[in-house]
């Protein structure tokens, strides 16, 4: 059974019940009061008739159906009457009596238009005692009792009061009244039905659409939120799963397009040197390397080709490993100021015959060497630090296009954090390129020619070095006047291991 019928007919039980109950308290409570009704239809019509009448009335009543058997000519007795009216006069009710067709006496505010047809006909043996008339739109109770005069003439002796209208319109529209309260259950209960469908059915609809759509792997749209009660926050609910859903596939996507792009890098870097390899080979089978001379030249190009391939292998393998997270880090308390000024001596006696010069400055303490300086220490695995300079410096010299060429190393020691800065006099980086030279195999430069660049691994396996040291690296550059790589390091604290 669906929610919508349930909801549908749990309302209209309710509504039944309560309706059922209703007529039950009215119709015990009717019981309660008058002791004798066994039917609620004869309470409502009977109203009146149990309506107790005043003691004047009933006294009056009982002495004109007394003479009405005994000696009906009394009644016709003026005087006799006006006496009796006094008696009424206090309850606000009248004597009227009728002969023949004709009305013989009416105390005066019984005196009212249209009485005389409004009058019940003549009743053999008076059942219908008590009742109500109406005339012109005023309603009248009687108690009265039909009887013959001396002259055989049929007539009736009332005793009458007029009553509120609208206890008589109240009466007579009853039915209608029940009718219209029944439709505005009714109404009611197709309307709460409505509003509780509308705030839970359609957003479960909603939902069923929407995990359909999921199901069918279609996930840019998006779920509304209806309301902060229990299904809005199912909405919310699905609505974040299918956001994070969307994501993960985005990313899978991602890594899939990665993949592919790796291996299509990887077969074109290694496919190039291998395809002039085998070149050279074929030309010294052939015997074009007729000369010594020229066989020594080949035999040292296919050398230095088989030597970027294996520098090549290396590095992707050394990627990949750290990649994977399989390379140890044997992590070390370093004096990170010590370690540069090493390294840098170290460069500067390898580069000194190729005109190359090289800067270190130890920032915001010129007196570095002193020995009141207190150490700048960093948790660093020395041999991938220094991986890391030399695939920057690498690329310093390589693409530095200046006949003076220069490379600085400048050390920052800020409280938590040191900076290693490390910059050329080169041509500078696109900056379109900018955003990509720490991905993998990327190279600013597209054709992927081996003379004028690497693999371009060598900055990826710096930011995946640093990052491992919980650092971070970035680039800056300036077309036409240099690069600059900064590096920053977290500092520790205590002495030197
Ligand atoms: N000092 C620099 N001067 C100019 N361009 C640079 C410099 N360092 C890096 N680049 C650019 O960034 C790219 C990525 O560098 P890297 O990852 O080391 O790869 P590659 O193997 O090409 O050197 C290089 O191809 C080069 O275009
Ligand atoms: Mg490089």
């Amino acid at each position: 059974m669906s929610i919508r019928l349930r909801l549908l007919l749990s309302y209209t039980a309710m509504l039944l019940i309560t309706v059922i109950l209703f007529v039950a308290a009215v119709f015990l409570i009717a019981v309660a009061v008058t002791g004798d009704v066994r039917h609620v239809r004869d309470l409502y019509t009977s109203r009146y008739a149990v309506m107790p009448l005043t003691e004047p009335e009933e006294t009056v009543s009982v002495e004109t159906k007394f003479l009405g058997k005994s000696d009906p000519e009394q009644l016709l007795d003026a005087a006799f009457l006006r006496e009796l009216e006094q008696r009424l006069a206090p309850v606000q009710a009248g004597i009227l009596v009728r002969k023949g067709s004709e009305i013989h006496h009416a105390t005066p505010m019984l005196q009212v238009p249209g009485m005389k047809a409004a009058l019940p006909p003549y009743e053999f043996g008076n059942l219908h005692v008590r009742d109500i008339l109406e005339t012109e739109g005023r309603f009248f109770s009687y108690v009265k009792f039909d009887l013959h005069f001396a002259d055989k003439t049929e007539g009736g002796v009332y005793v009458m009061k007029e009553v509120s209208p609208y206890a008589e319109l109240t009466r007579s529209l009853l039915p209608v009244l029940i009718l219209f309260l029944l439709l505005m259950l009714a109404l009611m209960n197709g309307l709460l039905n409505f509003l509780v469908s509308r705030s839970i059915i359609r957003p479960l609809y909603r939902l069923k659409t929407a995990t359909e759509q999921i199901r069918d792997g279609e996930l840019d749209f998006h779920i509304e939120q209806s309301g902060r009660d229990e299904i809005g926050q199912l909405s919310q609910a699905f609505e974040d799963m299918r956001k994070k859903l969307k994501e993960s596939v985005e990313l899978q996507l991602q890594y899939e397009e990665n993949r592919k792009e790796l291996i299509s890098n990887i077969s074109h870097d290694l496919k190039t040197p291998i395809t002039s390899i085998l070149g050279y080979v074929e030309g010294i089978r052939d015997g074009v390397a007729d000369t010594p001379e020229k066989l020594e030249k080949y035999l040292d190009t296919i050398a230095r080709k088989a030597k970027g391939m294996d520098q090549l292998i290396d590095e992707l393998f050394l990627f990949s490993r750290l990649d994977l997270g399989k390379l140890p880090f044997t992590f070390e308390r370093l004096d990170i100021g010590r370690f540069l000024e090493d390294y840098v001596s170290e460069l500067r006696f390898d580069l000194e015959e190729k005109n190359v010069t090289v800067e270190f400055e130890r920032q915001g303490s010129a007196v570095s060497a002193a020995p009141s300086t207190p150490p700048a220490l960093v948790l660093a695995d020395r041999d991938k630090l220094r991986r890391v300079l030399a695939n920057v410096v690498d690329n310093s010299l390589k693409y530095n296009d200046k006949p003076e060429k220069r490379i600085s190393f400048s050390l920052q020691v800020d409280t938590g954090q040191v900076r290693i800065e490390i910059s050329d006099n080169g041509p500078g980086i696109d900056p379109r390129a900018m955003p990509n030279i720490f991905d993998r195999f990327y190279r600013a430069e597209q054709s992927r020619s081996t003379d004028t660049g690497g693999s371009g691994l060598g900055l990826a396996i710096a930011k995946q070095i640093v990052d491992e040291h919980r650092g971070t690296i970035k680039a800056s550059s300036i077309a036409g006047e240099g690069t600059a790589i900064l590096i920053t390091l977290p500092r520790v604290e205590g002495a030197e291991a």
